[in-house]
């Protein structure tokens, strides 16, 4: 199974793992890290799943929607590395990724 490498706003740095057909914020909030709220239970409308990717994962990530694009710009925490982890199936490709949860809006 591949491994999901959460990093919480406290610095605390988890290794959790992932199920196939779930996506990165089910992983996070299955493993029991509940400051990711995901309010909206993974329908690309509340973006409070907002994480931040180690860039050397960037290339392996689905292309963002409109939708999430918009989405992020209400966020304050935005960077280059940000997404909303609903958004992102973790695959086997994806073992090893690196998150960091944003701060909260
Ligand atoms: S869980 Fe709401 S946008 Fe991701």
């Amino acid at each position: 199974m591949p491994k999901l490498i959460v990093t919480t706003r406290e610095g605390e740095v988890r290794e959790l793992e992932g199920e196939k057909g779930l996506t990165v914020m089910e992983v996070i909030r299955d493993n029991g890290v509940d400051e990711l709220l995901a309010l909206c239970g993974g329908c690309c409308s509340c973006a409070t799943c907002h994480v931040h990717v180690d860039p050397e994962f960037a290339a392996k990530l689905p292309k963002m929607s409109e939708d999430e694009d918009d989405l992020l710009d209400s966020s304050s925490d935005r960077n280059e590395t940000s997404r909303l982890s609903c958004q992102i199936p973790f695959t086997d490709d994806l073992d090893g990724l690196r998150v960091t949860i944003a701060e909260e809006d």
